[in-house]
């Protein structure tokens, strides 16, 4: 079982692909997980991605196929926020296809930008991992997480500004992808604006299918 969710920033692929990869036990493969850890020791990713841009397609190419190499992928794997440039598809498709590995689906989760723009800005991460929303997923104390108590924050890149960059270059970069992956035959639509459960349900369902 090898999948992709895609779609706009904040339309809930971090979100369903914790509670996918839980269900399925399969790897939850995040670029923008394993950028931000990255982001501590490397000021220009760093830079990037505060000011909302991508990281190149040769380094983010590199790190994924690093990464499809270790042995864990093989119980399958959940690619989310990866490929994000039509670059980036053809060297995910190039890698695949060297490795016999076969996709199963793209789950295109899309929201409206307006409603991607309402949950950036609710949003509140842990250092821990966990995420939560202000009103659409609440943690039980204020700003404190449910997991390890810790002090929840916002994302150096979920400033307003740097949000509307972020929807521009979707729009500019990613956006292809749709026609891309329409073409393959395996995308499957996902209506990311129905409340967390009903997403889940949806992509739950075509997994089972
Ligand atoms: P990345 O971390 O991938 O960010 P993104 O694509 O902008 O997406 P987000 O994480 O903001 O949104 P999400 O869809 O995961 O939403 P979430 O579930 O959190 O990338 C960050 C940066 O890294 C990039 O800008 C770039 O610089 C770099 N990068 C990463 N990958 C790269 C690549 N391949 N190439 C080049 N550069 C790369 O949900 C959002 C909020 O909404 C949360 O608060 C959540 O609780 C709430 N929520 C979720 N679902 C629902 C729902 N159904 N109803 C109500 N609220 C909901
Ligand atoms: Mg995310």
């Amino acid at each position: 079982m090898n999948y992709i969710l895609f779609g706009p920033p904040g339309a809930g692929k971090g979100t369903q692909a914790k509670k996918i990869v839980e269900k399925f036990s399969i790897v939850h493969l995040s670029t923008g997980d394993m950028f931000r850890e990255a982001k501590k020791s490397d000021k220009t990713i760093s830079a990037l991605m505060e000011s909302g841009k991508l990281i190149s397609d040769e380094i983010v190419v590199d790190m994924v196929r690093k990464r499809l190499q270790k042995d864990d992928v093989k119980k399958g794997f959940l690619l989310d926020g990866f490929p994000r440039t039509l670059n980036q598809a053809q060297a995910l498709d190039a890698m695949l296809k060297a490795e016999n590995i076969k996709l199963d689906a793209v789950f295109f989760i899309d929201i409206a930008h307006e409603d991607a723009v309402k949950r950036i800005a609710g949003r509140r991460v842990c250092s821990c991992g966990a995420s939560y929303h202000i009103h659409f997923l609440a943690p039980k104390n204020a700003d404190k997480c449910d997991l390890c108590n810790s002090q929840l924050i916002q994302r150096a890149d979920d400033k307003e500004e740097t949000v509307k960059e972020r929807l521009k270059v979707y729009d500019a970069q990613t956006k292809p992808l749709i026609e891309y992956y329409k073409k393959s035959g395996i995308m499957v639509d996902i209506d990311g604006a129905r409340d967390e459960k009903e997403v889940f349900e949806q992509i739950a369902a075509k997994i089972e299918a």
